[in-house]
């Protein structure tokens, strides 16, 4: 099979897949859980799986990669496909498409820019989305219309939202009912802030295997036959804003070591793209000062090296 960058057999990329968890498993730091979501925090950090899904179909799973996990903040990136596909470009007069450099529930950009996040994957910026997507709707419909879309794009029915995890963020979430609240002072919301939240709340919660989620993840892969989740252009604008935003004040450091878009979560997970070759997903909970998966990012960097699978 011949590959952007080097050509590996299916048996080699099996090889690499089983490796980069050897070496997850192996070599020091797990790094910290998300403390802050008490359901959270009490994940064994010492987990990791990684998945691989090629644009001609093939895949390739090792570790924990059938087990699913709380994919949190790589939702954003399925609300933001259903938010483009409702309001179009409409929606950057909501939110912009500028790296942060900040924490993704920093609050201090917001009052000097006016209620406009600075980019969709940022806390405030995805309560946007959020708030897009749900429009007039019952949070349940919206909550239906995000789960269809992933288990569609991933062509499995079993994938589901926790309702424990959703809850304990809710308890817990003064930061991000701050920032609602100072979005609808702007007059950036407009449900209220608690629809809003709720809904937030449970698209985090949703929980995905890596091998559901690398699944899920090939529709931004482009460039292969069948893919009638979103168009061309918007799979493109999806993939420059996880270059540039997916991984917040760290996404200079990520585009660095690994070289192709990706978007994190504080369950560990992040979803990853090599356009017109490969969507991958990893998992790891124990998280770095970004609240990126340590050992996830460090798999990517390891596969990226592999393959010669960076865009640049
Ligand atoms: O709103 C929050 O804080 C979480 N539901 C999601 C944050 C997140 O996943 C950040 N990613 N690394």
């Amino acid at each position: 099979m011949t590959l952007m960058g080097k050509t590996l057999t299916p048996e080699q990329l099996q090889a690499l897949v089983e490796r980069l968890d050897r070496e997850a498993r192996q070599a020091g730091e797990w790094g910290q859980v998300a403390s802050y979501i008490p359901e959270l925090a009490c994940v064994d950090p010492r987990q990791f799986a990684i998945s691989v899904c090629t644009v001609d179909g093939q895949e390739f799973h090792a570790g924990d990669a059938g087990k699913a996990f709380s994919i949190q903040s790589v939702s954003k990136v399925f609300t933001l496909a259903l938010a483009l596909g409702r309001h179009g470009d409409g929606l950057w007069q909501r939110v912009g498409r500028e790296p942060s450099g900040r924490a993704f529930n920093s609050i201090v950009q917001l009052e000097v820019e006016d209620g406009i996040p600075r980019n969709p994957f940022i806390n405030a910026g995805a309560i946007v989305t959020t708030d897009a997507v749900l429009g007039c709707n019952a949070p349940r419909d919206t909550l239906g219309e995000i789960l269809r879309f992933l288990r569609e794009a991933s062509g499995d029915e079993d994938i589901h939202i926790n309702e424990q995890v959703a809850r304990s963020e809710h308890a817990t979430g003064d930061r991000n009912f701050s920032l609602a609240y100072f979005l609808r002072s702007c007059g950036n919301l407009t449900n209220d802030c608690d629809r809003v939240l709720g809904t937030y709340f449970h698209h985090c919660a949703i929980e995905m295997s890596t091998a559901q989620l690398a699944r899920a993840t090939r529709f931004l892969c482009g460039g292969f036959e069948g893919q009638r989740m979103i168009g061309l252009e918007r799979v493109r604008a999806i993939n420059a804003l996880m270059m540039t935003c997916g991984h917040y004040d760290g996404s200079g450091d990520f585009a660095y070591r690994v070289g192709f878009p990706g978007k994190s979560g504080v369950g560990g997970g992040i979803m990853a793209v090599v356009p017109n070759v490969a969507s991958i997903a990893v998992w790891s909970p124990g998280l770095d000062r970004y609240g990126n998966s340590l050992k996830g990012t460090a798999a990517l960097e390891g596969l990226s090296k592999a393959t010669g699978w960076s865009v640049f």
